[in-house]
């Protein structure tokens, strides 16, 4: 047999946590590295610190069987591990949109100051705008000669995170020509390459675009069906009907048609803004101006949330009890950054309404960052007494509800369905006033 592969997989975040665990459970040496002492710590003893199926059990396990490590130092990593992961965060600077690289040019420095021995891959999987990976590999080449990069980015989705890292669609591989990082990536990944995954090899900024090219995509499918419930408002047509029909041409394909209250996240909302600011940096700006579109049809699709919400409740929800289920952006997840969710329960509480917030598991994130939004603890007790209950994110646990069971617990059976998961006629049957956008009302 081969002598195992020693990795190192640098920031913990949701991508690196990941990443780490799959990549020990692939049988590799992996430690994980972060600058933040507490997360580490907190890895080390089999606790992830987000909400993530599945992952919490292969933490645990890797640990037992000793192949998984966690530190704060990159010297440890230098050390240890010929394959290092850049898995760090690539925030939006919020004055321009722009990406903020502080701490993937941290991590390559510092791995650069800790020695980063000459035969060893350095391999950028964050989102990153193109030219990035061809300085980096500049730097690399100055400070830490011998050393190669590859950039192979990471498509994973929150929620079955574990899943797109072990099996995911395709494998993109950035390299320079002659060099070994494809061999070596190629190792890494032999599991998965023996099942079946397609791999595309490429030069740096293919691998970067593919990247943001996918999520612009995504969200762009997202718009376009929003766009069309607006039409369907105007003109009583049924979104969901459409989306169905448009689905079956297999050049569609029904995923991402969903439409409702719109996309959020870490990722989507802030990849394509940083996609067009890089493209107006570059010069071809006008080539992704219409993300600025899809931007703001996502946006509107929030606002023409509250405005049905608003107009459902006979024109104004000052006073009135409002009932939101749903805060994460999506379900199977905690995470509440840009979520549509919350930015419509916090416009209805701006507008004076008194609204009650429940979600299966977003509420400790949502406590922090819209401490004015009044929680409970399960369903019954967030419609307790509601003049409107909206559903936000399409959590099982909503999708079950029993419209008539429910209906005793509200004072006025309003329900606005703001992701196309209730089924209407059910709960018209049990007395409700189903609302949904692109929806006709009866
Ligand atoms: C996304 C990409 O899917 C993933 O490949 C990339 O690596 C990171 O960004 P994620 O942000 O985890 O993943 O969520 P995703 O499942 O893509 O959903 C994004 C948002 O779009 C959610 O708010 C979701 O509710 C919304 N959405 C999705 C819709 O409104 N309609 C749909 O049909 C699908």
């Amino acid at each position: 047999t081969s002598p195992v592969l020693h990795l190192s997989v640098i920031g913990t975040g949701y991508l690196g946590a990941t990443h780490a665990v799959c990549m020990a459970e692939l049988g590799f040496e992996v430690i994980g590295v972060d600058i933040d002492a507490t997360r580490t710590q907190r890895l080390a003893a089999g606790e992830v610190p987000f909400f993530e199926p599945g992952l919490e059990g292969l933490l645990r396990k890797n640990l037992e069987a000793g192949r998984l490590t966690f530190s704060s130092s990159l010297a440890e990593a230098v050390d240890r591990a010929e394959v290092h992961f850049i898995c760090v965060g690539t925030p939006q600077r919020p004055d321009s949109g722009a990406t903020d690289l502080r701490h993937v040019e941290a991590a390559t420095n510092g791995l650069i100051a800790a020695g980063l021995r000459p035969g060893t891959l350095v391999v950028g999987k964050s989102t990153v705008p193109t030219g990035t990976a061809a300085r980096l590999a500049g730097r690399l080449a100055a400070g830490a000669p011998g050393a190669e990069l590859a950039w192979n980015p990471e498509f994973l989705r929150e929620g079955s995170a574990v899943d797109d890292t072990l099996r995911p669609d395709r494998l993109v591989f950035g390299v320079v020509p002659g060099g070994t990082a494809e061999a070596r990536l190629r190792t890494v990944y032999a599991r998965t390459i023996k099942e079946g995954t397609p791999v595309i090899v490429t030069d740096f900024v293919t691998a970067e675009i593919v990247k943001v090219a996918a999520n612009a995509f995504l969200a762009t499918k997202i718009s376009f069906i929003n766009a069309m419930a607006e039409i369907c408002d105007m003109t009583g047509g049924d979104v969901t009907e459409l989306a169905a029909a448009l689905a079956h041409d297999p050049r569609i394909g029904p995923r991402f048609l969903q439409a409702g209250i719109g996309f959020g996240g870490g990722c989507l909302p802030k990849d394509i803004r940083a996609f067009q600011a890089r493209a107006d940096e570059l010069g071809v700006g006008s080539a992704l101006a219409f993300l600025t579109e899809v931007d703001a049809v996502n946006t509107r699709a929030r606002t023409r949330t509250v405005a049905l919400a608003t107009k459902a409740l006979g024109g104004s929800p000052t006073g009135r009890m409002v009932a939101v289920l749903g805060a994460a952006f999506k379900p199977n997840s905690d995470d509440i950054r840009d979520s549509p969710a919350l930015d419509v329960a916090t416009a209805l509480h701006r507008a004076g309404g008194h609204v009650s917030v429940y979600d299966p598991a977003a509420i400790p994130n949502a406590r922090i960052h819209y401490p004015y939004l009044h929680y409970t603890d399960s369903v019954i007790r967030a419609v307790a007494g509601a003049e409107i209950v909206l559903v936000l994110t399409e959590w099982s646990e909503f999708r079950e509800i029993d419209p008539a069971a429910l209906r005793p617990h509200v004072s006025r059976p309003i329900v606005i369905d703001g992701r196309h998961v209730l089924d209407p006629a059910v709960w018209r049957d049990a007395g409700w006033i189903y609302h949904a956008l692109g929806r006709p009302l009866a």
